[in-house]
């Protein structure tokens, strides 16, 4: 059926006619938005200039026919939309890389000519007008970066040209540094930096989303195993591991992430670290209880060498060991042991082994009688050889050469009563008598 035109109607398309021959693209255009027709066009919040000053012909060009009958004659299609777009914007700046609507003319995938509701006449807000045509699951890990989560797409990328690969304002670190400024001063002031760090946040963040908190691809100890696959192997495969690698923050508990005052990139000197947990008494997954070394330190007052140094890692592999107590070479734990030289690998890793391979001797120990070596005697034995451990406390004693107290038999604690003279010394171990020794002059006990 066909429609009846009201007589306003009528009266209208006349009225543009004869308007319009005069001035054609003026007052054609004044013409084209009217309540009949157009009526929308400039009534978004965003309208674009040429729009808002009745240009349509900048763009549609002129069409006499359209303005006498516009049901019957159309415009010409725009056919290259976005050379149009550049006849009035050529400030465009020109980079190295350019995003491929944009390379290819697509102007309108993103802009309507004529206006809407978001800013720069954008047809859609935020990611959403990205998501379009790129796939969302970008930002469908459980942790999302902020700018990335509330839409700020263009924040780093630029939506028309770039210097960058990815069209990126900057590459990271420099894009990073551009929002996260506390971090760039302290990392580029840092006495030590994570080689990662200083190359690329990427290698460990992801921009958009991802499975772990602060973008990352896993927590650590697996982050940190991604890349310290020799430290991969070693904590998985030795036989004491350390708890502190796999409970709390695992690596970050003494390592920081990024930068550090210390070297290794420790959280803290390394002693410190140390202390701050074994600062009471823990229990090792075979139900041990071991020592509050805190404490032990604090009692003791003659603390052996490396300790004085702060260095507990002269002893023990922090990352586990195959050994006993995680120590970096065999030491037995008991308090006797038949004699090897493999006994001893960690005393002797720092001390001379001399002192317990020569039966005589006037210089290689102090530990004599006269020029037997007391060291050799107790030690070197074939079957009930006195590990270090019998009469040396391994941390500190309150005794000179961190002698120990006493010595365990059964469930008592045999005082061994140790005396320190200038020549030598004396002990008393329990029940038995007074055992002496002197260097400048024997001593002979019975
Ligand atoms: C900056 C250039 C530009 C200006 C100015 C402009 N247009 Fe458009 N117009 C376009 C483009 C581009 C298209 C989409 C055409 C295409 O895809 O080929 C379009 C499409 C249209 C359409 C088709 C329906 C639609 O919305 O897609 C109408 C109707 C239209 N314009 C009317 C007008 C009128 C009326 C004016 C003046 C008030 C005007 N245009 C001003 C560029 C412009
Ligand atoms: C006839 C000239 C002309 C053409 C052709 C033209 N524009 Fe514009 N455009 C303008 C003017 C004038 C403004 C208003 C500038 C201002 O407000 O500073 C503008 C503004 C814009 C803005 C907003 C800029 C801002 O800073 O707010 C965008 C986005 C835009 N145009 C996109 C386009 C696109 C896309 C095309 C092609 C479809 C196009 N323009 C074609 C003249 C034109
Ligand atoms: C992929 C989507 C997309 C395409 C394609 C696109 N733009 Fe844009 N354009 C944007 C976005 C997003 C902004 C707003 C940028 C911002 O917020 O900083 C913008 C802003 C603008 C502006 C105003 C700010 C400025 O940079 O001057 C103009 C003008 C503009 N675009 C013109 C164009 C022209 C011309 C084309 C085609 C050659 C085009 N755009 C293609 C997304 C696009
Ligand atoms: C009209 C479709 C379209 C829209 C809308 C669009 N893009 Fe693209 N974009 C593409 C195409 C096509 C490519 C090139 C193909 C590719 O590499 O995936 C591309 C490439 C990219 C690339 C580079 C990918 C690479 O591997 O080099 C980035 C980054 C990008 N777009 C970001 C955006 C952002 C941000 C937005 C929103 C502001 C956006 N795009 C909107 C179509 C679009
Ligand atoms: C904090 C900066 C930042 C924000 C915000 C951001 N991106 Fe990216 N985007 C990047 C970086 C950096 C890359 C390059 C990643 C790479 O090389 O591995 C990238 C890569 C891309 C790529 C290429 C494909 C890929 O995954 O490598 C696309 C597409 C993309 N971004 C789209 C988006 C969209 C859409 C948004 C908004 C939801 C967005 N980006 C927000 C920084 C950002
Ligand atoms: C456009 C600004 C901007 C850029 C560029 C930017 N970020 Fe962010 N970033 C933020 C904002 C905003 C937050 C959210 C802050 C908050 O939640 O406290 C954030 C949060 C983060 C977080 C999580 C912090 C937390 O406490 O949860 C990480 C990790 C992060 N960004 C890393 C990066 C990396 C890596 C880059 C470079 C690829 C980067 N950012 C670039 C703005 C930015
Ligand atoms: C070697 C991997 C790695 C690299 C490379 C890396 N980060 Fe991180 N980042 C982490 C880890 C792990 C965390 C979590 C720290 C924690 O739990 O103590 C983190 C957390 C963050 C946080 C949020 C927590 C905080 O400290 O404020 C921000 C922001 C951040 N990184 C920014 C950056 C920037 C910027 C870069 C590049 C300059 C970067 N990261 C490079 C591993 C990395
Ligand atoms: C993207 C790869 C990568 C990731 C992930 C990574 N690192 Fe590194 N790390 C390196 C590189 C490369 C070096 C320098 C070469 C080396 O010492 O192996 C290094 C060095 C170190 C150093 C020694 C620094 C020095 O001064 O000798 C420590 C400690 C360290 N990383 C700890 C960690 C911890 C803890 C994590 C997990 C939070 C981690 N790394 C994650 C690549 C990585
Ligand atoms: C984050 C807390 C933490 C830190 C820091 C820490 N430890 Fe531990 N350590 C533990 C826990 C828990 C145990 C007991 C459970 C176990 O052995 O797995 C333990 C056990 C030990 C053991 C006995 C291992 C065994 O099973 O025989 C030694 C030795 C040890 N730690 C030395 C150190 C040294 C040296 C440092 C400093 C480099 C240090 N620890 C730092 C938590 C920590
Ligand atoms: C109990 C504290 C502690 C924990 C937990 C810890 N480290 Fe360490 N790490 C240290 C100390 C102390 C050093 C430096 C002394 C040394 O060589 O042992 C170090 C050194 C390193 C080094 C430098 C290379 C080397 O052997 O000297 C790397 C790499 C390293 N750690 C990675 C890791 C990784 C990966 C984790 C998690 C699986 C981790 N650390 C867990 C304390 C720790
Ligand atoms: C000279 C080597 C050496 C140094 C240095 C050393 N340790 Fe030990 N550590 C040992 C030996 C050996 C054992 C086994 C028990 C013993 O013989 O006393 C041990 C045992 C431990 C134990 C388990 C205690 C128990 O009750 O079984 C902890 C915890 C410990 N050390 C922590 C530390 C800390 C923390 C430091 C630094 C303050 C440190 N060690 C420095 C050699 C050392
Ligand atoms: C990481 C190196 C290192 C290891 C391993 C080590 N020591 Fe020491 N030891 C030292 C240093 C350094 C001194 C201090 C020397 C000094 O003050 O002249 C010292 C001092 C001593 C002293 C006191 C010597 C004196 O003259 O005051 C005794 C006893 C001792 N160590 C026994 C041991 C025993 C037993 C072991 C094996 C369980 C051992 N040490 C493992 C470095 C080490
Ligand atoms: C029977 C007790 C006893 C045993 C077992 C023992 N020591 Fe000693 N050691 C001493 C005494 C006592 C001194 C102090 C000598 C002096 O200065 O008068 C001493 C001194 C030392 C010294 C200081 C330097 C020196 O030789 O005078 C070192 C180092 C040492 N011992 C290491 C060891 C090591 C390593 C072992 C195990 C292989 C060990 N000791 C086993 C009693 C012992």
């Amino acid at each position: 059926m066909k429609k009846k035109y009201p007589v306003i109607f009528h009266l209208l398309i006349l009225s543009f006619f004869f308007t319009c021959t005069s001035n054609f693209s003026y007052a054609f255009a004044n013409g084209c938005i009217t309540a009949a027709c157009h009526s929308n066009l400039d009534k978004t919040k965003f309208v674009h200039g040429p729009v808002a000053a009745g240009e349509c012909a900048a763009c549609h060009g002129d069409s006499k026919d359209h303005a006498a009958n516009p049901k019957k004659s159309r415009f010409k299609a725009i056919t290259d939309v976005g050379k149009k777009c550049y006849e009035c914007h050529d400030t465009l700046e020109k980079k190295k890389k350019t995003h491929a609507p944009v390379q290819d003319g697509e102007c309108t995938a993103c802009h309507d000519p004529h206006g809407s509701s978001y800013k720069f006449q954008l047809k859609k807000e935020g990611s959403s007008l990205c998501f379009d045509c790129h796939d969302d699951s970008i930002v469908g890990k459980k942790f999302v970066h902020g700018p990335a989560a509330v839409g700020g797409c263009v924040a780093c990328h630029e939506p028309h040209t770039a210097n960058f690969d990815k069209n990126l304002k900057a590459k990271s670190p420099e894009l990073c540094y551009s929002c996260h400024t506390d971090k760039a001063d302290m990392f580029k002031n840092a006495q030590v930096i994570h080689p990662p760090v200083e190359e690329d946040c990427l290698n460990c963040h992801n921009p958009h989303s991802n499975d772990a908190n602060f973008m990352l691809p896993a927590a650590a100890p697996e982050l940190c195993f991604e890349c310290h696959t020799d430290m991969k192997e070693w904590v998985n495969n030795v036989a004491t591991k350390h708890g502190a690698i796999s409970q709390g923050k695992s690596c970050l508990n003494c390592h920081e992430a990024h930068v550090s005052a210390i070297p290794k990139m420790l959280a803290k000197p390394p002693m410190d670290l140390c202390l701050g947990c074994h600062d009471k008494d823990r229990v090792t997954t075979g139900g041990v209880t071991i020592t509050n070394l805190k404490k032990l330190l604090a009692d003791n007052k003659d603390h052996h060498g490396p300790i004085k140094q702060k260095d507990c890692s002269g002893c023990h592999n922090t990352h586990g060991s195959d050994n006993f107590r995680m120590l970096r070479a065999y030491y037995p734990s008991t308090f006797y042991a038949p004699f090897s030289m493999h006994n001893y690998g960690l005393c002797f890793s720092c001390h001379e082994e001399s002192i317990v391979k020569d039966p005589e001797t006037t210089t290689l120990t102090n530990f004599r009688n006269g020029k037997i070596n007391l060291h050799f005697k107790h030690v070197n034995k074939p079957d009930k050889g006195r590990v270090c451990r019998s009469c040396h406390e391994t941390h500190a004693s309150n005794h000179l050469k961190h002698i120990r107290d006493a010595v365990p038999f059964g469930s008592w604690e045999v005082p061994l009563n140790f005396n320190k003279t200038n020549d030598g010394g004396s002990c008393l171990p329990g029940c038995h008598k007074i055992k002496k020794y002197n260097r400048a002059k024997m001593e002979i006990n019975e």
